[in-house]
């Protein structure tokens, strides 16, 4: 069958992943390539068990898989391939050398532009997927330039997909963002990317700018998100030493529409490959050009979500008489929020390291997350263990800390788990999503977020 666009994505991750599937799954009429280096998760991508845990994706998969959508790791072949390709390689933060631990380390996305420019025959669409500093863009054309016969095209198309409800996002987004040069050549490469997401997305929702406010749109509302979650944390804190209920707070402030009642949940803090980074981008960024009071403003956004799970475990070590030395703690949760089981920046791994330190033994329990949480935490000296089942993993434990927002965690029996623990039992809620009165009542001292605690003493 001849196809009516070849598309390919560089990066088979939670992002490149689940967007070519949803691409794939509403244009029959393409053929949609998704590359990788590593072969373990190709091979994963190719098997009944996928890489990543995503509701919905299975299903997607299975329907397009083997039909129009392809997993390889010939990475020549592919670039030689497509004519559209999508670039969704990682872009963590720089651990070494100058901008450590602030800025973005490149060289995946660099190694990548020098693949597609060795590799290509033919000219090329490349489109930033993956969530860049401002001006990437132009360092990617730089490199392409180099070419002899092939002209290259290069977009910015940010994803905002939240993991989780990534496949709802996909399908049905608040908008699309593509952005490009505004030259003749770069508003007709615009065009053709507009025509493929016109396949499901209405034209309206399909937005379009220049290439540099794509890329900071993209670090923008990242921010803007995490700074609502930093300052609905930074008052929870402020409503425990006043008895005020944050709850009570973030609806009646919510409820004004200039402010919206979204990402208003206090909780044990935010995590997610995200947040951290494209902020920490931001900030380097800022100091780069010179504009340190901007810099200063976004970094208090990390810098308040730190002092959150700091704050969330000092209080546990409060609760519990000043020590956690030889006390079994159990994490409801390893995932950085429900329905993924991704574990990056999860507050499940700082707060284990933390009660680790002060010598406690931790049992960490989550429906999805444990296989990556084992990764994240082999190397820790202590005593944890990962069980699947909830209620085993708080039999014997002197207290429970809901990390993760699970839904399944609203439903268990707190009866039989507080009948199965060592007394006092305590249950610290970073969720704030169960009924605090009633587990008050079966027996446990309860601590939620900003508001006040339920004790027997
Ligand atoms: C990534 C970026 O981290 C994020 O900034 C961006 O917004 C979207 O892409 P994610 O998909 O979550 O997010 O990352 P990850 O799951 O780590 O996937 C990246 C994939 O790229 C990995 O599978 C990695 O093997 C692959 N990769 C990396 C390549 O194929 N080639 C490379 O040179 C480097
Ligand atoms: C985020 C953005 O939402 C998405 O648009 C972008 O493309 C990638 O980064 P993601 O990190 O997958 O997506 O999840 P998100 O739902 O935004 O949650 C991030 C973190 O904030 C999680 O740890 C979540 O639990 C926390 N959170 C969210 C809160 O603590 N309170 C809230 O009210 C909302």
């Amino acid at each position: 069958m001849k196809f009516e666009k070849n598309i390919l994505c560089i990066g088979a991750g939670y992002v490149g992943g689940p967007t070519m599937a949803i691409i794939a799954y509403k244009c029959p009429q393409y053929k949609v390539t998704i590359v990788d280096i590593n072969p373990t998760r190709i091979d994963a991508w190719n098997s009944d068990e996928l890489p990543i845990y995503e509701p919905g994706l299975d299903e997607i998969i299975r329907a397009t898989r083997g039909k129009n959508l392809f997993f390889t790791t010939d990475i020549q072949r592919s670039i030689r391939e497509n004519d559209i390709i999508f670039v969704s390689v990682n872009t963590p933060t720089k651990t070494f050398g100058a901008g450590a631990g602030m800025a973005a380390d490149l060289q995946y996305w660099e190694k990548t532009a020098r693949q597609i420019l060795q590799y290509s025959e033919s000219s090329k669409i490349v489109i930033e997927r993956s969530t860049l500093p401002v001006k990437t863009a132009q360092a990617m054309e730089n490199i392409l330039h180099n070419a002899h016969s092939s002209t290259f095209e290069v977009l910015s198309n940010p994803e905002f997909l939240a993991e989780g409800t990534a496949i709802k996002d996909l399908e049905n987004p608040d908008r699309i963002l593509i952005g490009s040069r505004e030259t003749e050549s770069g508003l007709k490469a615009r065009e053709v990317l507009v025509e493929i997401y016109a396949n499901w997305i209405p034209r309206e929702k399909i937005i379009t700018s220049n290439i540099w406010s794509s890329e900071l749109s993209k670090i923008t509302s990242n921010a803007f998100l995490a700074q609502r979650i930093s300052s609905i944390n930074a008052i929870s804190a402020l409503c425990e030493k006043t008895d005020a209920d944050i709850t009570e707070v973030a609806r009646a402030v919510g409820m004004d529409r200039r402010i919206g009642d979204k990402y208003l949940n206090s909780s044990v803090g935010f995590g997610g490959s995200c947040f951290k980074k494209d902020i920490l981008n931001l900030v380097y960024l800022c100091r780069q050009y010179g504009l340190n009071e901007v810099a200063d403003y976004w970094e208090g956004v990390v810098k308040i979500n730190q002092y959150q799970q700091e704050r969330f475990t000092l209080n546990m070590l409060k609760a519990m008489f000043n020590t956690l030395a030889d006390k079994k703690i159990c994490l409801f949760g390893a995932s950085f929020k429900a329905n993924t089981s991704d574990t990056r920046e999860s507050p499940a791994l700082f707060i284990t390291k933390k009660l680790i330190e002060e010598k406690a033994e931790v049992v960490i329990t989550d429906p999805q997350a444990l296989r990556n949480a084992r990764v994240d935490l082999a190397n820790i000296d202590g005593k944890i263990s990962f069980i699947e089942d909830p209620y085993s993993a708080a039999a014997g434990c002197h207290a429970i800390a809901v990390i993760t927002e699970w839904n399944m965690y609203k439903e268990l029996d707190y009866q039989k788990i507080y009948d199965a623990m060592v007394k006092p039992a305590a249950l610290f809620d970073g969720r704030n999503i169960l009924d605090h009165v009633k587990c008050h009542k079966m027996g446990f001292n309860v601590y939620p977020i900003g508001k006040p605690s339920l004790t027997h003493f």
